[in-house]
């Protein structure tokens, strides 16, 4: 069964940003882009290592390990030697608060 944790109020995210929140030793990428919010597993699908929120660099998701960048909408592995796509979470907004889901 998924725990939905608060990532934060809607409103007080800005179009085009990135963030991330750890759950115990989970970590979400958090991204609005065009005022539309993804979602994704924070672990590079290289040699999973965790991503890190301030190696994001807009529109790609960046590894600081070995360089891979995954697109933000689809998480999809843009460049080598990542070749799977970031795993998608559920997103919903609850009371205008916007949560992420960790199963
Ligand atoms: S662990 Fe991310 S590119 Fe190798």
């Amino acid at each position: 069964m998924p725990v939905w944790v608060d990532v934060a109020p809607v409103a007080s995210l800005d179009d085009n940003s990135c963030l991330s929140l750890d759950h115990g030793r989970r970590r979400a990428l958090i991204s609005q882009i065009n005022g539309t919010q993804y979602a994704f597993e924070g672990l590079c699908t290289h040699a999973d290592e965790l991503l890190e929120f301030s190696r994001w660099d807009a529109p790609a998701i960046f590894c600081p390990h070995h360089g891979a960048r995954f697109c933000t909408r689809t998480g999809r592995a843009l460049t080598p030697p990542a070749t799977r796509a970031l795993r998608p979470l559920p997103l919903r907004i609850d009371d205008g608060i916007l949560q992420v889901a960790f199963d």
